[in-house]
């Protein structure tokens, strides 16, 4: 396989990293880039071969994965339209559907439209993949080959729900980081050094979701295990639940995913003529 990247940015050096490490050729990876010094480092970090702008050298690939701002989408892909020779293309622009970005690109259909979360910097990501109906069982693992090179993956049957993926993975790393913060300043008040709470933290929030992830207990099961009754765990959780905290988790990502529809009907306008 060959893949052709147009952006060259954060999730774009995420993905390469992550192919060149499942043994993916830097020779079959080619990337569109404008800004120069992005390009150099590319190439001095991954030995891939980088282009200015779109042309058949740079798009001459089976598999074409655009990394570029959702608001840089409909100029991108009016520029990429008139190369495409039936790739199967793979947007990871958040917001963006894929009936937009079919229209943008003359009514192509062979696409995927890709959520994928920062963890994904260091090959720990989870994407939430939607397929425009039709894509046939060959191009849907091809996605994923890709897209699992930076983490696990997950398909949803109905675009609408990447918008729920989105308020739960996508947006989900700062609502950890949120905690974590608050953790932090919280053993801080209560005597530890900065330094001492930033490693109990840490190292709490791997363990509790490395024990989540191996066990066949839920969260619940695994909570009501820790917490005897009287104990402190318990006192914790009483101020929580008095609290509603589990209420507010709702609201916030009632709020996301609402705010994910319309930042997609924004970003898939065409300007008036
Ligand atoms: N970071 C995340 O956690 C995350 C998570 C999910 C989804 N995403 C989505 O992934 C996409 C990329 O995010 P990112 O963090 O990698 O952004 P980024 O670092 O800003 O990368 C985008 C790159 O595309 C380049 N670009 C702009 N116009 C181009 C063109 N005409 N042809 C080729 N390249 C062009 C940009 O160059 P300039 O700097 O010159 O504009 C920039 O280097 C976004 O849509 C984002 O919403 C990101």
């Amino acid at each position: 396989m060959h893949i052709s990247l147009i952006g060259g940015g954060n999730m774009a050096s995420a993905l390469i990293g992550g192919l060149l490490a499942r043994g993916l050729a830097p020779t079959r990876i080619r990337v569109i880039e404008p800004l120069p010094q992005q390009r150099e480092r590319l190439t001095e970090r991954f030995g891939v071969t980088c282009f200015e702008s779109a042309g058949p050298a740079a798009l001459q690939a089976e598999v074409w994965l655009v990394a570029v701002k959702p608001q840089q989408m409909r100029p991108v892909a009016l520029q990429l339209a008139p190369f495409l020779r039936g790739q199967l293309v793979i947007s990871i622009a958040a917001g963006i559907r894929t009936e937009d970005l079919s229209r943008w690109l003359g009514g192509h259909r062979r696409l995927v439209r890709a959520m994928p979360n920062t963890p994904a910097l260091v090959g720990e990501g989870v994407t939430g993949l939607a397929a425009m109906p039709g894509l046939t069982p060959e191009d849907r693992s091809t996605t994923q080959s890709v897209l699992d090179a930076v983490g696990q993956t997950v398909w949803v049957e109905k675009e609408s729900h990447l918008d729920a993926v989105t308020a739960v993975s996508g947006s989900g790393p700062a609502y950890v980081f949120y905690f974590m913060e608050s953790m932090m300043a919280a053993a801080q008040q209560l005597g530890l050094s900065s330094e001492q709470a930033r490693t109990l933290t840490l190292a709490t929030f791997q363990g509790a979701a490395k024990l989540a992830s191996q066990s066949s207990d839920s969260p619940a099961k695994l909570r009501e295990q820790v917490t005897s009754k009287g104990g402190t765990t318990a006192a914790a959780l009483a101020v929580m639940t008095e609290r509603d905290i589990g209420a507010s988790i709702a609201l916030a990502l009632q709020a996301a995913c609402e705010r994910s529809k319309t930042l997609g009907e924004e970003f898939g306008r065409d300007p008036p003529a």
